[in-house]
Formats: structure tokens, sequence, C-alpha cells
């Protein structure tokens, strides 16, 4: 890479806790924050807003030529504006994660977005938290850290269980057919060469944050 500021990649399942933790770690770090699904999210919220079908090759290709995606990175808070409106709240809803699984597996949505995201990361200063799931194998593979943060299943489950106030066998579920979805992506289950896994089932969120936090000091130099 030309730029000298410290980029981080951080992928995970569905409910591994990443977007949190990679926030925390980012503030703490006095980094930036990317959190790259709210790109993908986004364009399924517009896939809906058109009444259009996310399932539907052709529909997404349609909705991705009228895609205006532009987001503003801090290391508090992500803002994400789609076609000029603030849909920040809206993409964070329950149906919103089944739409953008399923436009995530077009490949002209991912050399899209990855673009975006790149541009986003190269002028990042002093550095960059990045969160996904093929930011270590994809995205930005030459990234000073890469980290796998996984939990299991039960655990992942249960934690979304509670942020949504759902029950966790139906979640559990949506997590297993989201999980299959978007392995077709990147196989992010399994660390790549280099990246470093941290799981998470059986620490504290606080400890979480605090090994990435610490895997990040303790970077190599390039
Ligand atoms: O992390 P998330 O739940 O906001 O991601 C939403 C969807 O986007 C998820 O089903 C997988 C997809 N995604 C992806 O394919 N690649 C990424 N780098 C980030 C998210």
């Amino acid at each position: 890479r030309m730029s000298e500021n410290v980029v981080v990649g951080i992928d995970g399942p569905a409910g591994s806790g990443k977007s949190s933790v990679a926030r925390a770690a980012a503030r703490e770090l006095g980094f930036q924050f990317l959190d790259t699904g709210a790109a993908y999210r986004s364009l399924g919220w517009l896939v809906y807003d058109r009444g259009a079908d996310p399932g539907i090759r052709e529909h997404v290709l349609k909705t991705l030529e009228q895609f205006d995606y532009e987001i503003s990175l801090e290391s508090g808070s992500q803002r994400v504006l789609v076609n000029g409106l603030d849909v920040t709240a809206q993409i964070r809803a329950e149906h919103i994660s089944g739409a953008a699984s399923r436009v995530a597996v077009v490949p002209e949505v991912r050399t899209r977005v990855n673009e975006i995201f790149r541009g986003l990361i190269q002028s990042a200063e002093p550095g960059i938290v990045v969160e996904g799931r093929d930011i270590t194998t994809v995205v930005a593979p030459d990234a000073d850290v890469r980290i796998l943060l996984t939990a299991r299943p039960e655990i992942r489950a249960e934690r979304r269980a509670s942020d949504v106030g759902e029950d966790a066998d139906a979640i559990a579920k949506r997590i297993r057919d989201r999980d299959d979805r978007d392995m077709g992506n990147s196989d992010f289950m399994e660390p790549a060469d280099g990246v470093h896994l941290v799981d998470s089932s059986d620490l504290s969120f606080n400890q979480t944050v605090q090994a990435v936090v610490n895997l990040v000091h303790g970077r190599t130099p390039r």
C-alpha cells in the first residue's frame, strides 16, 4: 500500500458482535471506523423501497444503477445516505438483514461497493478499523492487522436475541441461513493465512475490545 495510515480489518459472522467491538476499538485507538455491511444493508433497503425483490438478480442490478451511496466516517458513529436520504436507522431493521445478505451474493454489487470501501480506507487518517466478511481476504488483504472475530453459534443467537428482544431459536435459524448464504462470498469462518483469530464466546465485551486493541498495538511494523 502507498499510504502510511494503519488499517485494521475485522471479519466475522452474523451476531459475532464485530460491529460494536470494531467501533469501540476504533474509538480507543483514535481511528476511523467503517462498517461495510451498511452498504449491503443500504442497497437491500433501496431494493425494498423500490418494491423490488432482493432475491432476483435483475432487480438488484437495476437498483444498483440507481444506488448513490454516501457514508461519513467517525469513530463514534457512521452516517449513511442513500440517494441523499439518511437511512442510518432504517437499515438496522431485522428484515433488512435478509435483503442485505441476498444482494451481497451478486458479484457486480461486491465489485461496486469494494471500490467505495478502498477509497475510504486509503484516505483514512491516522488509521481505520474496517469490519465485514471479506475485509481480511478481499477488500484489504494487505491490512496491517487482520482479525477474524468469532463466537459459538448459540452465543451469537443469544446476543442477537437480547439486542432485538426476540426468541433465540428463531434468531438462531436466521443466523444459520445467513451464515450459509454469506459463506458463498468468502469463507470467513476459517482464518486466512496471517489472520488472528479472536473467539469472543467466553470474553466480556471489554475484554474482546482489548484483545483487538492489543493486536493493533503489538503489530509488526510494515
Ligand atoms: O454485518 P452485517 O450484518 O451488517 O452485514 C449485512 C449483510 O451484508 C450480511 O448478510 C453479509 C453481507 N456482507 C458481506 O457480504 N460482506 C461484507 N464485507 C459485509 C457484509
